[in-house]
């Protein structure tokens, strides 16, 4: 499967009416998991790298609730760059895919919804050794 199968792109349901716009997103419902963590990261500027970690266990939906940013994803193969620009959109990543968040604007709110409770053991912080553990899985298939 590639990438762009695995890592998809939301588009959640945008209740709009003269009043505005109002986008619901439900675990288990519009995204494939229960959320159990909310951040988001703003007051980045656009010279800033974030993100630069796998994790084992967590499954995660991006979302620029405002301005945008731009997250490069990859399994240590294939890479996909997604923008993010609207806050009707998200993209699910799930559990060992490596992301890289920049290109903040100035406006940039970028939610994130988390799978899990934080553990910051189960963060890869090392791109070699994020490779490694990719060929182990990758032979053990
Ligand atoms: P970090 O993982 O470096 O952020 P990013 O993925 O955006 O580059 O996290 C920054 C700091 O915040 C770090 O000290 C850990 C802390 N943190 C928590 O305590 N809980 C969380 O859920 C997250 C995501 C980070």
């Amino acid at each position: 499967m590639s990438l762009k199968d695995i890592c998809k792109v939301i588009n959640f349901k945008d209740f709009g009416d003269e009043r505005g716009k109002l986008v619901v997103v439900e675990g288990d419902q519009s995204i494939p998991f229960k959320i159990e963590r909310v951040f988001y990261i703003y007051d980045s500027d656009s010279e800033v790298v974030r993100g630069q970690h796998a994790n084992r266990e967590s499954e995660f939906v991006l979302i620029n609730v405002a301005g945008k940013s731009k997250v490069r994803i990859t399994d240590g193969s294939e890479e996909l760059i997604i923008n993010l620009d609207k806050p009707m959109m998200g993209v699910y990543i799930p559990k060992m895919i490596w992301k890289d968040m920049y290109d903040f604007s100035k406006d940039s709110v970028l939610l994130v919804l988390a799978s899990t409770h934080y553990d910051s053991s189960e963060y890869i912080r090392n791109y070699d050794e994020y490779l490694k553990l990719i060929s182990e899985k990758g032979n053990k298939q």
